[in-house]
């Protein structure tokens, strides 16, 4: 290591290696390319909950991975339907598809196992323990912790919603600002609640289940075949933001949430123990992905965070695995510029889409029994899910039928040197 690799070899380095890292890393090996992957911490544990992966995302890792697919499909394809229900008495209003929602649900760390695997099996090499602490876009390289510096003809950057690559990006700290809600979530065992008269129902098969009610809603659903158990509380919170995966939260308030809750649920979202604090850091669409000199690009939650009404990080971040791949074959070896730029451009308005999609659906939950009285009827339609428009594309093809057009535009760009900002 060190310098930038034989004549033929076109070296990528990817930093971090969660889901979005892992996409990147198989769709790179995909594409013909030598990569290393960075990750920061020492080992992976079973972190996070509940995670959904679309169809739009799978059909890529398919290409990529077989196996991989097979294994993910296995994790997440257990409940067939989801019920939205009526908070205060858990009234079902709307049944629809899960596809139409998450995809597939399965537990975060049961998916990134899977994906690491897919990696390894690849002979991708993921270095862990090194923490990437500095990068320089001049001659693409990363310098780790311990004072190794190596080089690439591009650097990627996958390194999340707390991203020093998106520093070095932007030129400028990002600040994290508050969706205006913030969840609470717990995961546990859930067998133990087989024997409880008023929860039993929500274990004894795989399912998804979600109450709404004014300015706040409840999801629950199943993993492992109805072994482990997980709910999260969307409610309003315009409090600091403390922007972290592991914030324990206040069961007080919890209960307090769930007062009025259908005495199902409530009671078994009472009886938790412990759960997280999410205040679901949100962050305004930045207005780029790629450094001054072109050579370093950011993937994933770094620069296009979801809610989780969106139901789409990981996927998403599979979708821009794909097209910076697609553009940096399409562009060849000496033009990473054209590649990065290409990328940004055709990624930007179609993960908008994601984003506001999940924006949507939670004030349409929220919303939705403002307009009816107790005795009359909702209109299903108009709280039903509707991600599964975002599942029919597929981000390989529209990157090579859009890269006459946008290329060309780029090229322009990078000729006079002045670049359209993203927004
Ligand atoms: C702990 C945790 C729990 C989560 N739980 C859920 C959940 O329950 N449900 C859900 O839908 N989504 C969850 N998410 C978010 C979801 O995983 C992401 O939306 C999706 O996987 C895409 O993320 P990413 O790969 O871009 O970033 P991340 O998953 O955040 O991965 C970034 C990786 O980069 C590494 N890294 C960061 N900085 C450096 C550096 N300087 N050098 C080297 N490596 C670095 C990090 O250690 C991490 O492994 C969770 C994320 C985290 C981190
Ligand atoms: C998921 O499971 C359903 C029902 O068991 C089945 O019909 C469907 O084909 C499965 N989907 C995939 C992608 O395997
Ligand atoms: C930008 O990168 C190119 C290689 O792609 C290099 O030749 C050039 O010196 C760099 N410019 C600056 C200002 O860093």
């Amino acid at each position: 290591m060190g310098s930038v690799g034989g004549e033929h070899s076109f070296r990528v380095i990817i930093v971090g290696a969660g889901l979005g890292g892992c996409a990147t890393a198989l769709a790179m090996h995909h594409a013909g390319f030598e990569v290393v992957v960075f990750e920061k911490v020492r080992e992976f544990l079973r972190l996070g909950d509940s995670l959904g992966l679309g169809e739009n995302a799978l059909k890529l890792l398919d290409r990529w991975s077989p196996y991989l697919r097979a294994r993910l499909v296995e994790i997440g394809n257990k409940s067939e339907l989801m019920q939205i229900r009526r908070w205060h008495d858990g009234k079902v209003l709307a049944q629809q598809p899960l596809m139409d929602m998450a995809g597939f649900i399965g537990h975060r760390g049961d998916y990134h196992r899977a994906f690491l695997d897919a990696v390894a099996e690849k002979g991708i090499p993921v270095h862990m323990g090194s923490e990437v602490v500095e990068y320089d876009d001049s001659s693409p390289s990363v310098t780790l912790k311990n004072g190794e510096r190596h080089f690439a003809n591009i650097i990627i950057a996958v390194d999340g919603i707390k991203s020093r690559a998106r520093e070095l990006v932007l030129g400028f700290d990002d600040k994290p600002k508050s969706s205006g809600y913030a969840c609470f979530r717990a995961f546990f065992k859930g067998s133990h609640l087989r024997g409880n008269p008023l929860a039993a129902e929500f274990v004894e098969q795989e399912c998804v289940n979600i109450w709404i009610g004014k300015d706040k809603h409840l999801v629950q659903n199943t993993l492992r075949n109805g072994e482990e158990f997980n709910w999260i509380i969307t409610h309003k919170d315009t409090e600091d933001i403390k922007e972290s995966w592991f914030q324990p939260g206040n069961m007080d308030e919890v209960r307090r949430l769930v007062e009025d809750c259908d005495p199902r649920i409530a009671a078994v979202v009472k009886k938790t123990e412990a759960c997280l604090d999410w205040k679901i850091c949100y962050r305004d669409p930045i207005p780029t992905w790629v450094s001054r000199n072109h050579t370093v690009a950011l993937v994933g939650d770094c620069c296009h965070p979801h809610l989780p009404t969106s139901a789409q990080g990981a996927s998403q971040a599979t979708e821009s695995a794909a097209v910076l791949a697609q553009c940096l074959l399409l562009a060849g070896r000496e033009n990473v510029p054209l590649a990065t730029r290409v990328y940004e451009k055709l990624r930007f308005p179609r993960v908008r889409r994601a984003q506001t999609n999940g924006e949507d659906l939670r004030d349409r939950w929220h919303s939705a029994l403002d307009k009816v009285g107790e005795g009359e009827e909702i209109d299903p339609d108009s709280i039903l899910i509707k991600n599964n428009v975002l599942y029919d594309y597929d981000a390989e093809a529209d990157t090579r039928k859009r890269w006459p057009e946008l290329s060309a535009l780029v090229s322009e760009e990078l000729k006079t040197g002045k670049i359209t900002p993203l927004c």
